[in-house]
């Protein structure tokens, strides 16, 4: 196992692209593996991490942040059934800005104590605490939906992780699309210059049902295509990575970039039309 990967950081360029439902299910599906998980809503002003996993936050970021509190943040975790704990976002948007990015920064290193894992709903844009999460990610992804505005400001958003040189930390996430407009995963992967392309099932009813019960898609839909997908990603995060000398890096990554050829071509073959 690499025990190398502590911190995720999902985030995303604009909202409704399924960050959370991404997040929470990795949260939980890394949880279910006994690993020891928190999922930290860094969407502060309008979290759903307590929604999603239908918990009641009586404790909260804010209240952590009012207190300076951050050497014991772990007691301000709450523990869900699927043995995922959570460390929810202020329950009001004006309790925001009340978490500075250094308590933020010394929060996720406090939890680093506590859990194996520290998974981080980073939200929309680019934000006071999205920038410290993906700072401190071992792993971050950017997660896009079909549209041009959407896939403008995702190019956007990954060129700014270059240009923090935290882009090769940066994987890309699409869900798969069936109506012929819209870009594809691998137009997608090709359009925001994206080294690594996570492509999501769609599952909208599997996630709309897991609204309603607060049971996440990987306990309730566990051989569905969904719970597939993120455990493939999760046996892809932490699948032992061999250090190799810097010669055998560059011919790795030139054999990598081979491998993804057919699927720009496609992608660029089926913009064309
Ligand atoms: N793989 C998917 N297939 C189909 N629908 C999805 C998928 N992922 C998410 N959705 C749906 O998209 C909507 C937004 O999902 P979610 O709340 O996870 O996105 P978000 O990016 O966190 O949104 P917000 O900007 O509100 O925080 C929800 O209705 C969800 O069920
Ligand atoms: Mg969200």
């Amino acid at each position: 196992m690499d025990e190398t990967i502590r911190v995720i950081a999902a985030g995303s360029a604009a909202g409704g692209t399924g960050q959370t439902s991404f997040a929470v299910n990795i949260a939980v599906e890394l949880a279910k593996s006994g690993k020891k998980t928190v999922l930290v809503d860094a969407d502060a002003a309008f979290g759903d991490g307590a929604l999603f996993l239908h918990l009641q936050p009586h404790l909260t970021l804010k209240e952590a942040a009012e207190r300076q509190d951050s050497s014991r943040i772990a007691d301000y975790c709450l523990k869900h059934e699927s043995g995922l704990f959570l460390l929810a976002a202020p329950v009001r948007p004006e309790f925001a800005e009340l978490i500075t990015a250094d308590f933020f920064a010394d929060a996720i290193d406090s939890l680093r104590q506590t859990f194996d894992v520290i998974v981080i709903d980073a939200g929309t844009g680019l934000h006071a605490l999205s920038l410290p999460s993906f700072e401190l990610a071992d792993q971050i992804y950017a997660v896009t939906a079909p549209g041009l505005a959407r896939m403008k400001n995702t190019k956007l958003f990954v060129d700014t992780m270059e240009a923090l040189e935290l882009k090769e930390k940066l994987a890309l996430v699409s869900v798969e699309q069936k109506r012929k407009a819209f870009v594809k995963p691998a137009e997608a992967a090709v359009i925001c210059a994206a080294e690594r392309l996570v492509v999501l099932p769609n599952a909208a009813d599997e996630l709309a049902e897991s609204m309603e019960t607060g049971v996440p898609v990987v306990v309730s839909h566990p051989r569905g295509a969904y719970a597939g997908a993120i455990r493939s990603e999760i046996r892809h995060l932490f699948e032992p990575k061999p250090a190799l000398p810097e010669k055998l890096r560059k011919w790795t990554k030139w054999k990598e970039m081979k491998r993804h050829e057919p699927a720009r071509k496609a992608a660029v073959k089926e913009s064309d039309i």
